[in-house]
């Protein structure tokens, strides 16, 4: 493994496995392949942007000959696939790009992988997949899916095309199901950095519902980690949970990035729920900790690091937030969500 097509590289998750790759091995190439979607940002990557060792591809997975020709160009022989699209709420606003991209581009990818016999394939999927996890029970990799969102099904669908590609063709896949991330980067309509940027401009956070759901808030370079940890050292055919293996309610997060910054708890308003909103998700993590796994940071050290992140990187965010894709985005996420009293 020398040569990585970084799928979705231009990303949260993406780039910060690209820098963290590039340090950590100093014998490797990476070339990222993105699409440069509305989540896709070029400014996540200028810290590795003049190293020899890496490369930009403009490119959407949805196009075989565009993959083929990435991968011959650039003597690939191993695909980490972060490139989705990864919204729920966007999701049910509109899932037509879900299935192109997490089913259809998956699918290209693993057709890519397959003809061309490559080394490794690697799928970043989600929690998600599980759905509610109802009880005090963790999701385990044996576990039926069960996918309740649009981007649930449309990851769902992704890892099963992987499941095949493996049994029935033979490719080396491996799949991870990771817990909701937080850290650098982070496009700024996923609830810790939309409530952050929110909360330094003094505006409301809009919790959906009660607030009591719960996440496992893992910080992204834990995953990072144990991405890397797969890919050398995972058996291809299996699935591997990454995560904390705690949960948290959100207004717990939410209490925890208020006092990070000083701000009142009167900024939290209690808006119309997501549809469908799975309640709790919980993994169990021993599989992984078999590899000699662990994550380094808990949800608080996560969240305050964050936090601090998101404050001293305004030059990265506030641009996203004034243009006017974001703020038709605003508008059309929360303007029709009612403000609950009493919650
Ligand atoms: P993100 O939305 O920040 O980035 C997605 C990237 O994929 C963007 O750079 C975008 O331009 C690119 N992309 C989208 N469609 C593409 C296409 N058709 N062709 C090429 N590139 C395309 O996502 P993220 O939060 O970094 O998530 C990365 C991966 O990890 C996703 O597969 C997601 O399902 C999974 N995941 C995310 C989390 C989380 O908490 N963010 C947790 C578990 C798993
Ligand atoms: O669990 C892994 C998943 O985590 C990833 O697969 C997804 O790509 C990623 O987006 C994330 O999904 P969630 O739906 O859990 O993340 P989100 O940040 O959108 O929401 C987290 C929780 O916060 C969820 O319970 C909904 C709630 N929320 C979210 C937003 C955006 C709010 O209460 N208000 C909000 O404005």
């Amino acid at each position: 493994m020398r040569n990585l097509l970084i799928a979705g590289g231009a990303g949260f998750i993406g780039s910060n496995f690209v820098r963290f790759m590039l340090e950590k091995y100093p014998d490797y190439h990476v070339i990222v392949y993105d699409k440069l979607t509305y989540a896709g940002n070029l400014q996540n990557l200028l810290e590795v942007d003049d190293d020899p060792r890496f490369a930009f591809v403009k490119g959407d997975i949805c196009e075989p000959q565009a993959v083929e020709q990435a991968i011959k160009e650039h003597r690939i022989d191993t695909i980490v696939n972060f490139a989705a699209e990864t919204h729920v709420d966007r999701s049910i606003m509109d899932p037509d790009a879900f299935i192109q991209t997490d089913v259809y581009g998956t699918y290209v990818l693993l057709e890519a992988a397959r003809r061309l016999g490559l080394e490794r394939y690697h799928q970043v999927s989600t929690d998600e997949v599980y759905g509610h996890v109802p009880g005090e029970h963790r999701s385990l990799e044996s576990d039926p899916v069960a996918p309740r969102s649009p981007y649930a099904a449309s990851k769902t669908g992704g890892d099963l095309m992987a499941v095949a590609y493996h049994v029935t063709y033979g490719v080396p896949a491996t799949i991870t199901r990771g817990a909701n991330n937080v850290g650098p980067y982070q496009y700024p309509e996923k609830v810790l950095p939309v409530f952050v940027t929110n909360a330094l401009d003094n505006l409301p956070l809009p919790v959906y519902g009660d607030g009591k759901q719960r996440r496992d808030y893992q910080y992204v370079l834990d995953h990072c980690e144990a991405l890397d940890l797969v890919l050398h050292r995972g058996q291809a055919g299996e699935i591997y949970n990454v995560g904390t293996g705690g949960e948290m309610e959100n207004l717990a997060m939410i209490e925890i990035l208020l006092d990070e910054l000083g701000k009142p708890r009167s900024l939290i308003q209690h808006v119309t729920d997501r549809p469908g909103h799975d309640r709790r998700y919980c993994l169990n993590v021993d599989k992984i900790k078999t590899l000699g796994w662990e994550p380094r940071h808990t949800h608080e050290q996560a969240i305050r690091a964050t936090v601090r992140w998101y404050v001293a990187n305004e030059w990265w965010w506030r641009p996203i937030k004034v243009g006017e894709r974001y703020k038709q985005y605003y508008e059309a996420n929360y303007a029709q969500r009612q403000v609950l009293a009493g919650t």
